[in-house]
């Protein structure tokens, strides 16, 4: 007998059947990034790299946002939407590069620099934000420097290899924070050499959380969203892809007919490299937490007001250049 597989369900169905209960009952919108677990960027409302994400939390009228991310992306949806709801699935989804600079550590390093212009990539915490006087992501850093005079005086923080390629592409000299990403600064170049002898027709892309090094190599470095635009775009028919290897799902499903390879990291076995923090999200926290609407992010009152300034900021400046 013929059993037809295709209308079985399977567990997933039954979790995704509750969220998408859940998510209407609450009126909750369910944001992604696309380091998340394939089956959490396929159930969310909107996947997206971290400026996406801050604009559409910024943007929306549900009740309920619900981070699918790690916490520096919660706290700032919550500093956006301070009356409505912040989830985030698992409260443990941290970030090595926002945990690479301390708030108190960061303040003297501001203080000890005084008539600086203080610029802090979105991975950073609240705390952090509030020493900021602009904030940027991978989007919309290079544009975000160019808008001040070329003699500005410049902190950057807290990512020093975002900041040196910053610096390298805009004859810039900011002062960098000496910060980094446990993810990105794994890669192996050699590895990555030795697939490009492989496969010579494929297009390198590097998030610019690399190390230069590696960012030489590249074709294409920028952010998830300009990599994976690159990508749709290119006329390349297959890719190595240097950054968190979350964001192949997408890339896949954009182009069905194109290869990516996830560049390997130094010192293991696997394949690719993944982010241990944004992995922590499951389908299955999804659900808890929109049905306990727990764990909430919460910011202090008097960080969260300064904190907003140069958040609205990379904002305003973002919707005038139209990032
Ligand atoms: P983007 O999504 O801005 O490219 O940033 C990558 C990242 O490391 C998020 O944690
Ligand atoms: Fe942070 Fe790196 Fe993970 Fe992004 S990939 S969340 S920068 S630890």
């Amino acid at each position: 007998m013929n059993v037809c597989t295709s209308s079985k369900s399977t567990p997933n169905d039954a979790l995704i059947e509750e969220i998408n209960l859940l998510r209407r009952k609450k009126n909750a919108v369910i944001l992604a990034h696309y380091y998340q677990r394939g089956e959490l960027q396929d159930v969310a409302d909107y996947v997206g790299d971290s400026l996406a994400l801050a604009q559409w939390a910024a943007k929306t009228d549900a009740d309920v946002i619900v981070m699918c991310g790690v916490h520096f992306m919660g706290e700032t949806a919550k500093i956006l939407c301070p009356d409505k709801k912040v989830l985030v699935p698992d409260m443990e989804a941290g970030c090595s590069l926002a945990d690479s600079c301390r708030a108190d550590e960061f303040a003297r390093f501001v203080e000890a620099h005084p008539g600086y212009t203080v610029i802090s990539y979105v991975n950073t915490s609240a705390a952090v934000k509030a020493y900021t006087d602009v904030v940027v992501t991978s989007t919309n850093a290079r544009q975000i420097v160019e808008s001040f005079p070329k003699d500005e005086k410049i902190i950057f923080g807290p990512d020093r290899n975002l900041g040196n390629y910053i610096n390298s592409i805009t004859g810039r000299e900011m002062l960098l924070w000496n910060g980094a990403c446990h993810v990105h600064e794994q890669f192996s170049v050699a590895k990555i050499m030795e697939l490009k002898k492989q496969y010579p027709d494929a297009d390198v892309l590097a998030h610019p959380e690399c190390k230069a090094v590696l960012l030489k190599l590249a074709d294409k470095v920028g952010s998830t969203a300009a990599l994976l635009k690159h990508a749709v775009k290119s006329d390349k028919k297959r890719f190595i892809v240097a950054t968190e290897s979350g964001i192949l799902h997408e890339m896949q499903k954009q182009c069905p007919d194109k290869e990516f390879i996830p560049a390997p990291p130094e010192d293991s076995t696997c394949a690719c490299n993944e982010c241990n923090y944004m992995r922590l999200n499951t389908l299955e926290k999804l659900r808890d937490c929109l049905r306990d609407e727990t764990p909430e992010i919460i910011v202090d009152k008097n960080i969260a007001e300064k904190a907003i300034r140069p958040i609205q900021r990379m904002l305003d400046i973002s919707n005038l250049l139209s990032l």
